[in-house]
């Protein structure tokens, strides 16, 4: 450890940190940035873009004249799952606006992306695409015209044995064709210098594994790999805390809106007895007024009769005579016809 070139770099902070199976080897990442100072990066497989994005703002520190090119369909494969447009327009959008005049992003398969790369230009080649045994060895070796004499490539996920995950397979062939190191933690890098022309701490790096070494060297950057580890983890339970603030506050709003509504339902309830109770009091007196009807109907026929009977004895008395005398004079005056 006493010789190993330790410098700022490894202690990155990502400004953009997002779920990943990367996230622990960013320290490394900038770490090897600076070490190898490679004018073209290449990553096939960039997904959410953790790795790319940390490529990039180690290029950016580190105030390098490097290009960063990320490949993918952005769509997904059997292992990390399929997605929708969403992913690539957020990762576009933030590559944009911050990493635009260094970086492309290729929409495309990898093998379409090869005619737009001289051979012999890349200087470092992330494999980190599908994880089949087959398909990284397609990678590797389609790209590997490509790679300049000082080229460096890493392989992502050395160390998964599931899911049909190949790379450890593949790693192990291929780690003995070319000085290499392998990380253990986060899934396992390989890191395969394939370039002739070596840098002296990648060389020694290779050295120490070839010897047994490189132990402490994994522990350092899987420590320091850790702490972004927990850098984000502490981004996402923070960021749950918010949305489960937001949602205690937003039952909070509603528990007042229905307690108002109770309170509103309440006092129509009592509205509405006392509608019931009003109603019930006028059908009483109602009630009361049509049994008092009922008797003054009795009593008003009763008196109808009586008028009525008093009415005709009055009109009889007053009439009769006066019929009676008339009866007379025209009984006489029509005696004499009578007799004819
Ligand atoms: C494991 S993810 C990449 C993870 C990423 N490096 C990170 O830091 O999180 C693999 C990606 O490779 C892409 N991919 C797989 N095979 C591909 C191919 N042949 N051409 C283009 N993209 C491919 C998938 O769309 C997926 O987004």
């Amino acid at each position: 450890m006493n010789d190993f070139p330790l410098s700022n770099s490894m202690l990155i902070s990502p400004r953009e940190l997002s779920l990943s199976a990367w996230l622990g080897h960013i320290p490394f990442a900038s770490w090897l940035v600076e070490q190898l100072q490679p004018q073209s990066i290449v990553e096939l497989g960039t997904h959410r873009g953790s790795s790319f994005l940390a490529l990039c703002q180690a290029v950016q520190e580190q105030g390098l004249t490097s290009r960063v090119f990320a490949v993918d369909t952005w769509e997904g494969d059997e292992h990390a799952g399929y997605y929708g447009d969403e992913i690539y327009n957020e990762l576009r959008e933030y590559q944009q606006r911050n990493y635009a005049g260094i970086s492309e992003m290729l929409r495309m398969r990898f093998n379409e992306a090869l005619p737009y790369f001289a051979e012999g230009s890349i200087d470092l080649l992330h494999v980190d695409g599908l994880h089949t045994y087959d398909a990284v060895r397609e990678d590797f070796e389609t790209w590997l015209p490509k790679l300049s004499d000082r080229a460096v490539v890493i392989f992502h996920d050395t160390c998964v044995r599931e899911r049909g995950f190949g790379v450890w397979q593949y790693w192990s062939e291929i780690s003995q064709q070319y000085p290499a190191f392998e990380f253990t933690h986060t899934h396992g890098l390989g890191v395969l210098l394939v370039g002739k022309q070596r840098v002296p701490a990648l060389a020694d790096l290779a050295a120490r594994a070839a010897t047994g070494a490189f132990s402490p060297i994994n522990r350092l950057f899987d420590t320091l790999g850790s702490n972004i580890k927990r850098a984000e983890e502490v981004e996402r339970v923070n960021a749950g805390l918010v949305d489960a603030r937001n949602e205690v506050n937003r039952l909070g709003t509603l528990g007042h809106e229905l307690q108002q509504r109770c309170l509103q339902l309440e006092q129509e309830v009592r509205d509405g007895r006392e509608q019931v109770r009003q109603a019930e009091q006028q059908l009483q007196q109602v009630r009361e007024r049509a049994e008092q009807s009922a008797v003054t109907a009795e009593d008003l026929s009763r008196i109808v009769a009586e008028e009525r009977a008093r009415t005709v004895e009055d009109v009889q008395a007053a009439l009769g005579p006066r019929l009676d005398s008339q009866a007379r004079s025209l009984d006489r005056l029509l005696q004499p016809w009578w007799r004819r």
